[in-house]
């Protein structure tokens, strides 16, 4: 099955290289920075009508909302077809396709895909991760040896003043921060220790699914900042770590949100 998938995720990758006129399709989904393109919906339209064909019996909750459909269904595809879409439009060639299968309420298998680099990112549940079929394995190093990527959650505007407290604590600690505008590439990255930790105050589950599955089972702890699990069917805040700094992050975040004006401001 999971052969399939990668097949039909890397030719999803060959539409995003072909991508043309790009900025002539930019159009605003939320607000001014919550950008889509037709590729988003192109590249969405095509891992539908591919993944469903091969497993007629999977639901599909996808970015590009009309393709959402899970009623009934005990197992589904979670589907970013462009993370990293605002680095898409301006050429910066840092973006990537997710796509996670979820079983009976379980992630049993993520792959995030960089066609750019041709790097994919593949994790089976209690099968390890690996990064182009060699295994991967996260860093356990305590914060003050990490390199802390972020998301800026900007689409949620009142969450700006939580992630900004969360740096604020992190900074002095860390070895530095790296903020790539992919969340699913940056968590892929921290499993395959080209960074240590990861934190977004809310983010949504085809930004994360896959990648959270790959990380974990390279090693590292995941949840959302509070430390509950993550929610897989709605926004959350997502955290990821190593054993060793996980603990650190979580603390720093709860400490923040307990503070009388972050009151909501991480989800
Ligand atoms: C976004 C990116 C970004 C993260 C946002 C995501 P999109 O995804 O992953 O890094 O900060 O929360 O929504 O909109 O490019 O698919």
């Amino acid at each position: 099955m999971y052969e399939i998938i990668e097949e039909i995720i890397r030719r999803a990758g060959a539409l995003v290289l072909s991508a043309h006129d790009i900025e002539d399709s930019v159009r605003e989904k939320t607000s001014h920075c919550d950008l889509v393109t037709r590729y988003d919906s192109m590249v969405q339209d095509q891992l539908y009508r591919e993944l469903l064909e091969a497993f007629p019996e999977a639901g599909f909750y996808g970015e590009e909302g009309d393709f959402c459909s899970i009623e009934g269904k005990s197992a589904h595809f979670i589907v970013d077809p462009i993370d990293g879409t605002t680095n898409f439009i301006r050429h910066a060639r840092h973006s990537c396709i997710s796509v996670g299968y979820r079983k009976d309420g379980v992630m049993e298998y993520g792959a995030v895909y960089q066609p750019y680099t041709d790097e994919m990112f593949t994790a089976q549940r209690g099968k390890g991760a690996f990064l182009n079929k060699t295994p991967i394995r996260m860093r356990n190093v305590p914060l003050s040896e990490s390199i802390a990527m972020f998301g800026s959650a900007i689409y949620y505007r009142e969450t700006i003043p939580a992630t900004a407290r969360i740096m604020s604590e992190l900074l002095p600690i860390v070895l530095d921060f790296r903020r790539s505008g992919s969340a699913a590439m940056d968590i892929c990255y921290v499993a395959a220790g080209r960074a240590d930790v990861f934190f977004e105050a809310c983010i949504r589950p085809w930004d994360y699914a896959a990648a959270t599955l790959i990380a974990q089972e390279a090693g590292g702890v995941i949840s959302a900042l509070d430390g509950t699990p993550l929610r897989y069917i709605d926004r959350c805040s997502v955290a990821v770590g190593s054993p060793l700094n996980y603990p650190e992050l979580i603390e720093i975040a709860k400490k923040v949100a307990n503070e009388p004006d972050m009151k909501g401001r991480i989800r």
